[in-house]
């Protein structure tokens, strides 16, 4: 029904390659990396040698997540890492349209996130300048949160406000997603589903991730 990013927060980080080569083999869109600064989230997850690390062994898209203050100051750099799929918070740019149209000007997918607490009607002058916009079903910083129900209604709002515009960005929704709710996400209009928790505690990841597809 949708596609499937899968979070590496939650993965054992001691085995990095063992993540990857299992998202390789599995039928996720893309390899999700949250990044985190300990400023806009009160955590801090990893950085460059990280990424560069996962770069090496992924034969996926490299979806990064950035939930740091004063991104743009790195759009080049993750660019030059591998990162294909750029999405950035509402909430850490006052110049948001600016810092979509130049993280496509890098050759990069454009994407925006907002908070539970952000409304949908706040991306009506920007999303002409995005690829994707992603829903936070929990609030950022920490994998293993429980799904906030609030945020069905925002992805039918984000859905309605793309028809209406005609436009043909991707709906990504991160945070809390498993079996038990990623049907309903994608009958709201979820065209991607990140998971963390739900695959990397799963028995059997790879028929955890095609559960949820
Ligand atoms: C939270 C991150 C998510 C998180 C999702 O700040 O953006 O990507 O890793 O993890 P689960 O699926 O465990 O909620
Ligand atoms: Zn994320």
């Amino acid at each position: 029904m949708g596609k499937v990013s899968v979070s590496l927060l939650s993965s054992d980080l001691a085995h990095l390659a063992d993540a990857c080569n299992m998202i390789n083999a599995s039928d996720a869109w893309s390899i999700h990396m949250d990044i985190m600064d300990g400023v806009f989230v009160p955590n801090i997850s990893y950085g460059f040698p990280v990424i560069e690390a996962v770069s090496r062994y992924s034969k996926k898209i490299l979806d990064a997540h950035l939930m740091t203050v004063d991104p743009s100051r790195y759009y080049q750099r993750y660019r030059d890492l591998g990162i294909s799929w750029l999405t950035v918070h509402w909430e850490t740019c006052p110049h948001l349209n600016r810092d979509l149209q130049e993280i496509r000007r890098l050759g990069m997918r454009s994407g925006v996130s907002i908070n539970p607490a952000t409304p949908v009607c706040q991306l009506e002058q920007a999303v002409h300048y995005a690829d994707l916009v992603l829903i936070m079903s929990v609030n950022p910083g920490f994998g293993g949160q429980v799904f906030i129900p609030e945020s069905l209604q925002k992805i039918r709002e984000l859905k309605e406000m793309r028809t209406r515009k005609n436009l043909d960005f991707l709906i990504q929704v991160d945070g809390g997603i498993n079996d038990q709710n990623a049907t309903e996400l994608y009958e709201a209009g979820a065209d991607i589903l990140v998971a963390g928790n739900y695959i990397f505690k799963a028995e059997d990841p790879l028929a955890a991730i095609r559960a949820i597809i």
